[in-house]
């Protein structure tokens, strides 16, 4: 590891106004989202798609880094180029999502842990070879009676202390995604609550397992109401219980905080972002960026919908939503 090199990159992927584009969906997830908008879901479907991402014209000018999943790192596009040389000459840096997915924890109904450590080393080798510089890890946090449990929280935060030290000893910037979720009827005070307390877990641990915190990016989620409350929030309170809370529990030596978009439509995520950079941009320790997938991708997969015939139209509300996230950076 390097630790310049580390540095490097994390302040390069929250630098200016640009951000990361998720495209890691895994093919259960890829393919569900095109079964709900009845496009079929054989692999060149999904290479396609991913094509259409990858060449959209400037997106450059507002992505910084796009994150990547197994199968779609080691695909080219129609022409042979592989993906990994089109984003590169784009601009853009290249990444990786390399858990494996939350799956039930033992003895704690409704919870998950996330998978992945075994053989990571190797792994990280492999995708540093193929041209990633970074990695992603998502631990998932569910809200409900009596959940989440300090001992999913605890198990969750070791998971992404140890992947996020793999990480660097293999000289990829860690994104670390600790995920409370929006579903339920949970208040906004008890998503802060929870957040912040997820939020402390994971630094101790950072701190624990000696990962450097200059050289990592934290995704975390904006602090919202659960979709079912019926109490929704403005974007003023969101704003306020979310910077509150990163204040309270994000370190100064962090780069960037790039929010992961979570449900949340593509405008309200833009405009929670923008307004949080409105309000505190100027006296904030660390960038507060996107690392948004469906907030960008989902109106363009809309106008998609597998015909070749659309690939123009979907690229521009591509970059339309990427455009509007690098003004939201810029408050
Ligand atoms: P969303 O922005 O769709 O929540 O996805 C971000 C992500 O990378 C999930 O792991």
């Amino acid at each position: 590891m390097n630790p310049q090199d580390l540095m490097n990159t994390a302040r390069t992927l929250v630098a200016g106004d640009k951000g990361v584009l998720a495209m890691d969906e895994s093919n259960p997830t890829c393919n569900s989202r095109f079964a709900k908008l009845g496009i079929p879901q054989p692999e060149d479907a999904r290479r396609a798609w991913r094509e259409l991402i990858v060449t959209t014209p400037r997106l450059g000018e507002c992505i910084s880094g796009v994150i990547l999943y197994d199968e779609t790192i080691r695909e080219q596009k129609k022409d042979g180029t592989p993906f990994v040389e089109a984003i590169a000459a784009a601009g853009i840096i290249p990444g990786i999502k390399v858990d494996i997915g939350a799956k039930d924890m033992a003895g704690h109904p409704g919870e998950k842990i996330t998978e992945g450590l075994d053989g990571l080393r190797h792994r990280l080798a492999d995708y540093s070879r193929m041209g990633a510089r970074f990695a992603k890890w998502r631990a998932v946090i569910a809200l409900g009676d009596g959940i989440p449990s300090r001992a999913c929280i605890e198990a969750n935060a070791h998971a992404l202390a140890r992947y996020a030290a793999l990480c660097q000893e293999a000289g990829l910037v860690p994104i670390v995604e600790p995920e409370v979720l929006m579903d339920g009827a949970h208040t906004l005070e008890r998503s802060r609550e929870v957040t912040e307390q997820v939020l402390r877990t994971v630094f101790h641990q950072l701190y624990v397992q000696g990962v450097m915190l200059e050289g990592l990016i934290l995704k975390p989620n904006m602090v919202l109401p659960g979709l079912s409350c019926p109490k929704q929030e403005t974007v003023d309170a969101v704003v306020d219980a979310t910077v509150g809370c990163l204040l309270r529990a994000v370190p100064a030596a962090v780069p960037g905080v790039a929010f992961l978009s979570g449900g949340q439509s593509g405008e309200l995520a833009s405009a929670r972002l923008n307004a949080m950079n409105v309000r505190f941009k100027s006296r904030l320790p660390w960038a507060l960026a996107f690392s948004f997938a469906r907030a960008i991708q989902q109106p363009a997969l809309e106008i998609w919908q597998g015909n070749e015939t659309h690939v123009a139209a979907a690229q521009e509300t591509l970059l339309h939503r990427a455009r509007c996230n690098r003004a939201a950076r810029r408050g």
